[in-house]
Order: C-alpha cells, then structure tokens, then sequence
C-alpha cells in the first residue's frame, strides 16, 4: 500500500492505490482546507516533496486552476490527484 507522509501534521498514513488524496486527507484528519472538492478553488493547494511520479496526472481543471493561482510546479491540488505509490508533502 502507498505511504502518504504529510510533513506540517507530522503523519504517515497508508493509502489504497488510487485512492483521491483529498480521501487520504479526510480520512486521517489531515489539517488540510478543502473548498469546492472540484478543483475550482484551489484552497487544497499542497506541495510535493517525493514521490510526485506517484500522483496522477494533472486534469485539465486542475491545470488551469494551477495556472490562475499561479502555483509552483511542485504544488497540486490535494481534491484532484489520485495516489499511486508513496508521496511526501507539505502545505507550502
Ligand atoms: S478543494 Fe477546491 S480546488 Fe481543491
């Protein structure tokens, strides 16, 4: 099973492979905000410290929602990828 380390609530969870990371979030009581859950909002931006080989691809929504907030190329919107092997991340 994937591991999921979020660094700002000190946790290590495991995840189902492709499991939403917002699923992942919720679940564990992760301190993460999430809004819209629809990738419109962009208040679940995260950023990815290992493993973002192991996220889903970027959907066209969270592309251009990325684009508008004008986030880094490590950040991703925790309600839009799917976890597919172990990632590490933190809010900022
Ligand atoms: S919760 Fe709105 S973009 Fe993720």
């Amino acid at each position: 099973m994937p591991k999921v380390t979020f660094i700002a609530d000190n946790k290590i969870v495991e995840a189902e492979a492709g499991e939403l990371m917002r699923e992942v979030c919720q679940r564990n009581d992760f301190t993460i905000p999430f809004g819209c859950e629809n990738g419109v909002c962009g208040t679940c931006l995260i950023s990815i410290k290992e493993g973002a080989d192991h996220l889903t691809e970027p959907t066209n929504q969270e592309k251009e929602t990325l684009d508008v907030i004008m986030a880094y190329p490590d950040q991703r919107l925790g309600c839009q990828c799917q976890v597919q092997g172990d990632v590490t991340f933190d809010l900022e």
